[in-house]
């Protein structure tokens, strides 16, 4: 059965199969030609989102895919096992847009639960709406939520997120304070707009027991105003964090995670307060150990969030591809990933879709 057969557009099947490599070794998961194994999988629910954040959306927001291009439950649940049942994937995570904006979400939950390998599931959200839907997601099987919050500051977060909902964002933390045992959450540091309340988030953070990352910008913007001179770094960050705390590199394993984790102690005391993570995608890139695969909203294979191609598995599905012909082009695309993301090369090319439309 060729692309073509599968449904693929002609010129998307030419090119797909013009890529295929002849020396793939025959091996069942998800290798590249740099020696790694994708093991986690993450899938965008949805492109749309109900916040704008301005280093993700346009303030119009983006034109946004019709129902029928998106995949529906039952079509998720086959891709995750097959990744899961046949690649060797073991963790899933669900992004969007904002995942919560599926009405289905607790079911493609309990979906990816039952399969008959299950992967660890977690969920990144901006946390509005989650208040109410926190015990049912838990209750379905979901292990664990990250969520994005870039400050405390009701004023700065309708500046940052074009919308005023800071109140609901922190009660759908509180639910998931109470149904899950780890909740991390993501921050984002604009330089002039919240970089200085980032000590104030920490400290929240560590009081309750919670795991924050901060995260360096990246050229994933609608507007095209990422600038590297003035986006904020990891060293900056932890300049930042000095004036309150004094931190240290954790010596546990990174294990392929983006998060580079330092032990927190109060500044001047030997007193820990628990852990920081920064994700430094930008000046310390961890492309090397990545292990990661993504589906898109539309059911396409993306190797890498700065990939210019993708994989079309749905138009596949659809047209009744078996579980081993879409396991084969899922291997078929990752073996073309990129070393890395070339954000430092002067030929890079910022990807066109945004972060919202890839899910992070
Ligand atoms: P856990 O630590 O296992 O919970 O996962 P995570 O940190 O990958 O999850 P999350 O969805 O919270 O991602 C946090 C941020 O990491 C995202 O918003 C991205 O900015 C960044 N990130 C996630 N995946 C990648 C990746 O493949 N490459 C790079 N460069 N950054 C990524
Ligand atoms: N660079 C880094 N992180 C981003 N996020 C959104 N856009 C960007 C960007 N350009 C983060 C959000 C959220 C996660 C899904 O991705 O803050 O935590
Ligand atoms: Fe903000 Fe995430 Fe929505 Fe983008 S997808 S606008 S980062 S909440």
């Amino acid at each position: 059965m060729t692309a073509v057969d599968l449904g693929m557009p002609a010129l998307h099947a030419a090119r797909a199969e013009a890529a295929l490599p002849a020396d793939r070794p025959s091996v069942p998961g998800l290798v590249d030609r740099f020696g790694r194994t994708a093991t986690d999988l993450r899938v965008s629910l949805t492109d749309r989102c109900n916040l704008r954040c301005t280093y993700c959306m346009p303030a119009e927001g983006l034109p946004t895919l019709p129902r029928d291009a998106v995949m529906s439950r039952a079509e998720i649940a086959r891709l995750v096992g097959v990744a899961t049942s046949e690649l060797g994937v073991r963790q899933v995570r669900f992004t969007g847009g904002e995942p919560l904006l599926r009405a289905d979400l607790v079911d493609i939950v309990a979906d990816v639960a039952a399969l008959p390998v299950r992967p660890e599931i977690s969920l990144t959200t901006n946390a509005v709406g989650l208040a109410h839907r926190a015990r049912a997601l838990k209750d379905a099987g979901l292990d664990r939520v990250n969520v994005s919050l870039d400050t405390l500051d009701p004023d700065t977060y309708a500046l940052m997120a074009r919308r005023p909902f800071l109140e609901q964002t922190l009660a759908g933390i509180d639910a998931a304070a109470r149904e899950f045992d780890v909740v991390k959450v993501n921050a984002v540091l604009v330089r002039g707009v919240n970089l200085d309340h980032a000590s104030a988030l920490l400290e929240w953070c560590l009081e309750r027991g919670f795991e924050l990352r901060f995260i360096e910008q990246m050229p994933l913007d609608a507007d095209h105003t990422w600038d590297r001179s003035s986006m904020v770094t990891a060293a900056q960050v932890r300049a930042q964090l000095g004036d309150r705390f004094d931190l240290s590199p954790d010596r546990a394993p990174r294990d392929g995670a983006p998060a580079e984790r330092y032990v927190v102690r109060r500044a001047g005391s030997g007193d820990v307060l628990g852990r920081v993570g920064i994700i430094a995608s930008v000046t310390e890139p961890f492309c090397a150990d990545c292990r990661r695969t993504r589906l898109t909203a539309e059911g396409a294979v993306r190797d890498c969030l700065f990939a210019h191609t993708e994989t079309d598995l749905l138009g596949p599905l659809r047209a009744g591809a078996d579980d081993a012909t879409l396991a084969d082009l899922w291997r078929t695309a990752m073996w073309g990933k990129h070393a890395g993301h070339g954000m430092a090369r002067p030929d890079f090319v910022q990807p066109e879709r945004t972060m919202s439309a890839i899910g992070g």
